[in-house]
């Protein structure tokens, strides 16, 4: 979709279709609606005293003008109360008034800035929230249908209209930041919706390397050789079951201009598909567990990102990457195995995979000697039991990483809620005859996740974000059409922002 942005009054626009926000129950217009309001003799607030449109939240309505507007449709978008507004409700307004019009057949859309007024949102803040809600609601994933989404039924263009006073180069830049960030998590999700045949890790590696080269980041991939070299024995345990080669994927973005200091590290599981191996899951469903390597996609969307962002600061990426399958060569229920730091580690259940390969990704990390690490992962089934699916879970060992991360959830809707890591969870996972085991029962399921990787991260301020409820959604959402919907990006991205170091 192309974007163009223009300042021009609203009866004087010629495109297909304007958008209009309405705020439910509120007597007064936003300016964009006021000003249509005005030149169609008052066609606006007849409709409202009508009761036919309340301005409920994401409601739509269209309307056809004959006379006083250039354009002849006025798309009404409801937006909920006002006092309830947030940045994310403009994204989802925006979304659902782009599918509107898609549905509707038209090409060209004009979404006003005085769409919708959000408290402490600049021109530019609200350009970029614009551009990400209609490119992440707009986005569907049909590489695997032969019959692809056609001309006919793509949104062509949208305009974003500025008012008189509004800066111009931060609108600019709010669209370029909105449509960087949108792509990125639109690209993760594509890799999280591809099916476990065609998502492998070689084609992870490969998908890195080609973001590399594109964005000029350093890239580098160790075989399963090059593992063993340096010790992996957990990330190896893992891959010993499947006959498709595992990859480490390491990508570094170093800023050009800025003074590169000490990196934040971002890990992500990527297990291609999760069977549960030996212990093997119910059938019911297990094709889901080709999302498993959610946290390791949405890594490599933050490091295409940071590079387009031209964040300023060194990061990196790492992403463990496997399947997780049974065969006669498969980890075993009661092995002992050796991950990098030297630690042993008792198996119980070979499905508990993810925390055997973030184990050895975390103490990798350590190479880098960062500011902070990050890693994502969908790691408990628990923690879509404690939290459902529309917040992550997360722990660390750093508060004020935890609260920087929290403020970027809810600045950008990827929220995430913080468990605790109190020590007496470590008692979970303690075994008789090994360091620890890779599982602690069923109570406090993500808690005791979050702790075993705690035991590989030493002193680095470290957090820990599970995405097992979020990564997926089984119901359309405003920004998130059903499928994979890149969790994780937009948090980490806004993290990374707002960190100071
Ligand atoms: N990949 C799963 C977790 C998961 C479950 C992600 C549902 C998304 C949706 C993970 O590897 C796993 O199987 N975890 C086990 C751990 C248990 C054996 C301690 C779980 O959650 O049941
Ligand atoms: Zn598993
Ligand atoms: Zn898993």
């Amino acid at each position: 979709m192309k974007i163009r942005i223009a300042k021009q009054p609203v009866d004087l626009i010629r495109d297909e279709i304007i958008a209009a926000g309405i705020f439910e129950g509120s007597k007064r217009l936003g300016t964009a609606a006021a000003r249509i309001n005005k030149h169609t003799a008052g066609m606006i607030k007849d409709i409202l005293a009508s009761g036919d449109f309340t301005g409920k939240l994401y409601q739509t309505m269209l309307l056809y003008v004959k006379k006083g507007l250039k354009t002849n449709r006025v798309l009404l978008v409801g937006l909920g109360k006002e006092d309830e507004f947030t940045p994310e409700r403009l994204r989802g307004a925006t979304a659902s008034a782009a599918n509107r019009v898609r549905d509707l057949g038209l090409k060209k859309f004009v979404c006003p800035l005085g769409f919708a007024h959000v408290r402490g949102l600049k021109p530019g803040g609200k350009a970029r929230a614009c551009v990400e809600g209609m490119l992440l609601g707009l986005y569907r994933f049909d590489e695997f249908k032969s019959k692809k989404a056609t001309e006919q039924d793509r949104l062509g263009t949208c305009t974003i209209l500025v008012d008189e006073n509004d800066a111009l180069n931060e609108v600019r830049a709010g669209v370029k930041e909105g449509r960087i960030i949108a792509e990125a998590t639109c690209m993760v999700r594509s890799m999280v919706a591809r099916p476990g045949n065609s998502a492998t890790p070689t084609y992870l590696a490969g998908t890195a390397r080609s973001i590399a080269r594109r964005e000029g980041l350093k890239c580098s991939v160790l075989d399963a050789r090059s593992a063993k070299k340096m010790g992996m024995g957990a990330f190896l345990g893992v891959a010993r079951g499947s006959d498709e080669p595992a990859r480490f994927i390491v990508l570094e973005y170093v800023p050009v201009k800025t003074k590169a200091g000490k990196p934040i590290v971002v890990v992500g599981k990527a297990i291609t598909f999760d069977s549960g191996g030996i212990s093997l899951k119910p059938a019911n469903n297990m094709e889901e567990m080709k999302t498993d390597m959610a946290g390791g996609a949405a890594v490599l969307g933050i490091l295409q990102a940071c590079a387009r962002l031209k964040i300023p600061r060194r990061v990196v990426g790492i992403v463990p990457a496997t399947e997780n399958l049974p065969s006669g060569s498969a980890l075993k229920p009661g092995d002992v195995i050796t991950a990098m730091s030297g630690k042993t580690i008792e198996i119980i259940s070979t499905d508990a995979e993810g925390r055997l390969i973030l184990a050895d990704a975390l103490t990798y990390a350590h190479r880098f000697k960062p500011d902070a690490i990050i890693d994502m992962a969908t790691l408990t089934g628990a923690c879509i039991i404690a939290l459902g699916n529309d917040v992550s879970g997360m722990m660390g060992t750093d508060e004020r990483l935890i609260s920087c991360l929290k403020a970027a959830g809810e600045a950008t809707g990827d929220r995430v809620w913080q468990l605790p890591l109190y020590e007496q969870y470590g008692e979970l996972i303690k075994s008789d005859i090994a360091d620890i085991k890779n599982v602690g029962g069923r109570p406090a399921g993500t808690i005791t996740a979050g702790y075993f990787l705690k035991e590989f991260v030493g002193e680095v301020p470290w957090v820990h974000i599970d995405i097992a409820g979020t990564a997926w959604t089984k119901t359309n959402k405003p920004c998130a059409p059903k499928g994979a919907t890149g969790a994780g990006v937009r948090l980490i991205i806004e993290m990374l922002r707002r960190w100071q170091d």
